[in-house]
């Protein structure tokens, strides 16, 4: 079975979807791995950026009739679900129909590929609750500013109500520190009180604020590949959090010891 990896906070504009789209670009190029990334928000941000991928379904449509199996390609291709209005829809419905419908179709993707991706919406609504009774790990991207604890607080609730009652598979693989600046008195301060509360899912690595990464989105490729100076350090700020994410949701990462500072 492949990793079915949901980018989760209920806090909009932290980078979920960016991050998603790069994290199954690097699974597909770097790691040469077939992945399918289910794009559960309305607005469709993470489908626009993956355009030139094969849509296998719409994302509401797994909430529906099971798809069938699937033939995946390795490499540059990625496999869409892509995000629409129609999601708007499954918000309304019954959860005890549809939550387990999307769960057998992420099931069913899972078997056919290396990965499954889930970008979600900023809510903590039935798509949310979709994606982690489905899943077994959850990369938390935030932006540390004064009520970003807040929110991961809430993610890290809702992750373990589901995990308790639902889906013991499921972990918080990974809080990803995202537009990083280490300049900021403001965002050392939400350092200081991430690392007290949340050290051990912290990843060691951290993404700046890099316009190489929305130019890469906008041109709808990697930012590895975006033949631009500037792209460079973004790619390998990128690429050491995703390794690191990919070893904690492996399990062959050591413990975060506890001096290190994130
Ligand atoms: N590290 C970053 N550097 C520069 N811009 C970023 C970075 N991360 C995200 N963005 C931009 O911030 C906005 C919100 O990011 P997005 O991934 O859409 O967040 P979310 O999906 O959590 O709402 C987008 O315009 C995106 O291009
Ligand atoms: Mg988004």
């Amino acid at each position: 079975m492949g990793n079915v990896v949901i980018f989760g906070n209920q806090k909009g504009g932290v980078g979920k979807s960016t991050l998603a789209v790069l994290y199954a670009w690097w699974l597909a190029d770097v790691r040469r791995q077939s992945v399918c990334l289910i794009d559960l928000d309305t607005q469709g941000n993470s489908s626009k950026s993956l355009r030139r991928s094969s849509a296998i379904a719409e994302a509401a449509e797994l909430f529906g009739q099971d798809v069938g199996p699937m033939v995946p390609s390795r490499g540059k291709t990625i496999a869409l679900a892509p995000g629409s209005k129609k999601l708007a829809d499954v918000e309304l419905a019954k959860a005890e129909v549809v939550i387990p419908a999307f769960r057998r179709n992420v099931m069913r993707l899972a078997q056919d590929f290396d990965a499954v991706v889930i970008d979600t919406p900023p809510a903590l609504g039935l798509r949310m609750s979709a994606a982690l009774m489905s899943g077994n790990a959850v990369a938390c991207p935030i932006e540390l500013e004064a009520y970003s604890i807040d929110g991961v607080a809430h993610m890290l609730r809702a992750i373990f109500g589901v995990r308790r009652r639902y889906n013991p598979q499921l972990r918080l693989a990974a809080i990803v520190l995202n537009r990083f600046n280490p300049h900021s008195l403001r965002q050392k301060a939400a350092m200081q009180e991430l690392a007290l509360n949340f050290r051990e899912f912290v990843i060691p690595a951290r993404i700046s604020t890099r316009s190489a990464l929305p130019e890469a989105l906008a041109a709808g490729v990697p930012v590895w590949r975006l033949p631009k100076s500037s792209a460079r350090e973004a790619s390998l700020e990128v690429m050491r959090v995703f390794e690191l994410l990919q070893q904690r949701i492996d399990g062959s990462s050591e413990p975060v010891p506890a001096d290190a500072q994130p």
